[in-house]
């Protein structure tokens, strides 16, 4: 398998115009996060809201600037393309938005919404735009007949598929969705969940998914990275971490989904106690610490632990790595 991105200890740390928090750095949005994704395969970015996806994902897309770490593509660090680079780096990293109707303007055709990475792009394929328009409508499931029609006349899960389209347009290699399912109606999300895998299987494309229902990528990513207040606190093959979650907050995250036996359900949910920290002044040490399951059950010496920074790796978990 060939690693198409690899992110390395992504941080970004958005400015607090008030002065009333200790450390002067304002929002961790994101920290240290580091994670890789293989050509023509998805890894799943899942986390409550808050947690630092979106971030994420736009650093990714070069819309956000890092305070600092790296994003390589084929191992190509993007902080430092150029601009006629920048350009080609556009063409091959797209993203879809949460909310289809903001990210498409009411004035305009889909047909021209669908075309626009195109002409912005100077690209003229083979029969013209147009038909490239009416073919990728096509492959997104939309009456290609419908070119001329205005957003407002599409339903949430259409909308969707124009942007859908409007991501694939150029062919890109790698698509960041960022939540593209989570405004739509659950018979809807499947729909968009199996046109994506249908593109991934035709094109090869990879994707960053993200999500905060960890049930909307368990059938469908390849990976997963669990996210809390900016950090990665698990990631790894996806069947692994939902057989075998190792993390006390994925455990605590799984045990929330709904199972099919209510009984089961009742027995072995853990909840989580606290209120979610504020980013602008998270625990020292393991930022999940103050709400973690597992410490009130460890002795006063491992516990000390937890206030240290965590080690890296696959698990930010002082107690996996000591063998707990
Ligand atoms: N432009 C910004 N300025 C200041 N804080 C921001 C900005 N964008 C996001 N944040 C903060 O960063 C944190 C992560 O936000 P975000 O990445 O949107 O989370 P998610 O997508 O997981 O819900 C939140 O605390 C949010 O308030
Ligand atoms: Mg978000």
């Amino acid at each position: 398998m060939t690693q198409l991105l690899e992110v390395t200890d992504l941080t970004k740390h958005f400015p607090v115009r008030s002065g009333a928090f200790r450390s002067g750095v304002g929002v961790k949005a994101v920290d240290r996060v580091s994670f890789s994704v293989d050509a023509g395969q998805t890894l799943g970015l899942v986390g409550e809201s808050g947690c630092g996806k979106s971030t994420t994902g736009r650093m990714l897309m070069r819309l956000l600037q890092p305070t600092s770490g790296s994003i390589r593509l084929d191992g190509r660090e993007i902080s430092e393309l150029r601009r006629s680079d920048l350009q080609e780096y556009r063409r091959q990293v797209q993203m879809v938005f949460q909310n289809p109707s903001s990210s498409l303007n009411p004035r305009q055709s889909v047909g021209s919404a669908i075309a626009a990475p195109l002409l912005a792009q100077r690209i003229t394929p083979r029969g013209g735009v147009k038909a490239a328009v009416r073919d990728l409508m096509d492959r997104v499931g939309l009456r290609p007949d419908h070119y001329n029609r205005f957003p407002h006349e599409f339903s949430g899960g259409q909308k969707q598929r124009v942007g859908i389209a409007r991501a694939l347009a150029l062919n890109p290699r790698l698509i960041i969705c960022d939540e593209p399912v989570s405004a739509l109606d659950v018979s809807v999300q499947a729909q968009v969940i199996n046109l994506l895998e249908d593109i991934q299987r035709d094109t090869g494309v990879a994707y960053v998914f993200i999500a905060h229902d960890l049930s909307v990528v368990k059938h469908f990513a390849h990976r997963v990275a669990v996210m809390y207040l900016g950090r990665i606190m698990e990631h790894g093959e996806t069947r692994e971490v939902f057989d075998t979650p190792r993390h006390p907050y994925t455990q605590a995250l799984l045990s929330a989904v709904p199972k099919a036996d209510p009984a089961a359900d009742r027995s072995g949910r853990i909840r989580l106690t606290g209120d979610l920290p504020s980013p602008t002044d998270p625990p020292s040490g393991c930022v999940f610490r103050s709400r973690c399951q597992l410490r009130p059950r460890l002795d006063p010496e491992r516990a000390a632990l937890c206030a240290d920074s965590v080690p890296g790796g696959t698990i930010a978990c002082h107690h996996h790595t000591t063998g707990m």
